[in-house]
């Protein structure tokens, strides 16, 4: 059997910046509230020219260009992704062809902040079985296109950008250990993004329904229920994937969360005992990247030269459904940066 070994890592962030001080004059806010609450000082904002298949694009060739190989070499690309280009051709598939590869599967993955732990699970899961040898894996987002920009509880914490990494199926031990998915449905009204108009029906013409799928929709959060939630069940999944691989807390040298908020983190870890420079810490910069978050703070570490073989990281996420997970890599690339 293979295991699956992260061979390249790569990520990317627009070039826009928006600081707290920005938003304040835009909503009815502070840089103090924002920074208390949520640990976020600034984010990255997409241009208005670009898309996020263009950002997952810039990812995917650092990742390849830093395992030193071109998308001739990939078997099968997955874009994790809650604002697509469009409903459909999946972003994957446009990715592709920004890539300039043919003939290899390309889809999207939809779990919310949780789509690149979920997307790490399927691609760790299909090379296990032969199915492919290389796969591409992405986290991309534009979240800025689905905030409501009026509403100061949720548009202070979102930002956008795109991160990457290149798996690939090798007989040595190590890579990818395993992973831990859930979803629970019965939470789903507490953080959406409705369709603001109701779908098209034979007996009703829907004029603005799929046009253009990004833009279309904004955000709802109850904050505050969500926050308690994922607070517990993060708590709970950490210790269930270590249980599963008879691994302790004390095995773990970085968690690699998802960067909804500084607070969530910082309760993550304590369950751990980790202290926190043991863990990734990205959300100052860039805020909440849905599913670009954890590609991207593991990015973050491996380009400061923080990782190395052989060292135990725990990756986690908790997202709109609910849907949360966790995945166990053992680190095995050489060469670290930085
Ligand atoms: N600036 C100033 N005041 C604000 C702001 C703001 N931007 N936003 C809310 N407030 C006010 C509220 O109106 C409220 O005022 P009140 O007490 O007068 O009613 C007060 O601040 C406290 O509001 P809470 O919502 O209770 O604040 P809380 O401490 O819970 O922080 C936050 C809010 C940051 C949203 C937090 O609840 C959180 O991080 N939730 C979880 C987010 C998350 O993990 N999401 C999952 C992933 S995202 C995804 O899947 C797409």
């Amino acid at each position: 059997m293979k295991h699956s070994h992260i061979v390249g890592l790569g990520s990317y962030l627009p070039e826009r910046v928006m600081t707290n001080h920005d938003l304040e004059r835009m909503v009815d806010t502070s840089d103090t509230w924002i920074r208390e609450r949520t640990g976020i000082e600034r984010r990255h904002i997409i241009a208005e020219d670009q898309c996020t298949s263009d950002m997952a694009a810039e990812a995917a060739r650092r990742a390849l260009d830093d395992a030193g190989l071109d998308i001739s070499a990939v078997d099968a690309l997955m874009v994790a992704t809650t604002t697509p280009d469009k409903i459909f051709p999946a972003t994957a598939t446009i990715v592709q062809a920004k890539l300039g590869g043919h003939g290899f599967p390309a889809w999207d993955i939809q779990a919310v902040c949780s789509g690149f732990v979920y997307g790490l699970a399927q691609a760790d899961a299909m090379i296990r079985a032969g199915l492919f040898r290389r796969v591409l894996l992405v986290g991309a987002e534009a979240m800025s296109r689905i905030v409501d920009w009026s509403d100061r509880s949720t548009c202070v914490l979102f930002g956008d950008g795109a991160g990457a990494v290149l798996l690939e199926g090798r007989a040595q031990p190590g890579g990818v250990l395993g992973s831990v998915l859930h979803a629970d449905g019965s939470y789903r009204d507490l953080l959406k993004a409705d369709h603001p108009h109701p779908p098209a029906s034979p007996d009703r013409k829907a004029l603005d329904f799929g046009r253009d799928a990004a833009g279309i929709a904004a955000i709802e959060m109850r904050g505050n229920e969500v926050f308690r939630v994922a607070v517990t069940k993060l708590g709970e999944v950490v210790n269930e994937i270590l249980q599963q691989h008879q691994l302790r807390k004390e095995d773990v040298d970085w968690l690699v969360p998802h960067q909804a908020n500084i607070r969530i983190i910082q309760a993550t870890a304590k369950k751990l005992g980790l202290s926190m420079d043991r863990v990734a810490q990205t959300v100052r910069e860039h805020g909440n990247t849905s599913s670009a978050s954890v590609p991207m703070a593991l990015d973050a570490l491996y380009r400061a030269g923080r990782l190395r073989q052989g060292q135990l990281l725990l990756l986690e996420a908790f997202a709109g459904g609910f849907a949360w997970g966790a995945n166990l890599v053992r680190w095995s690339k050489q060469g670290e940066t930085g």
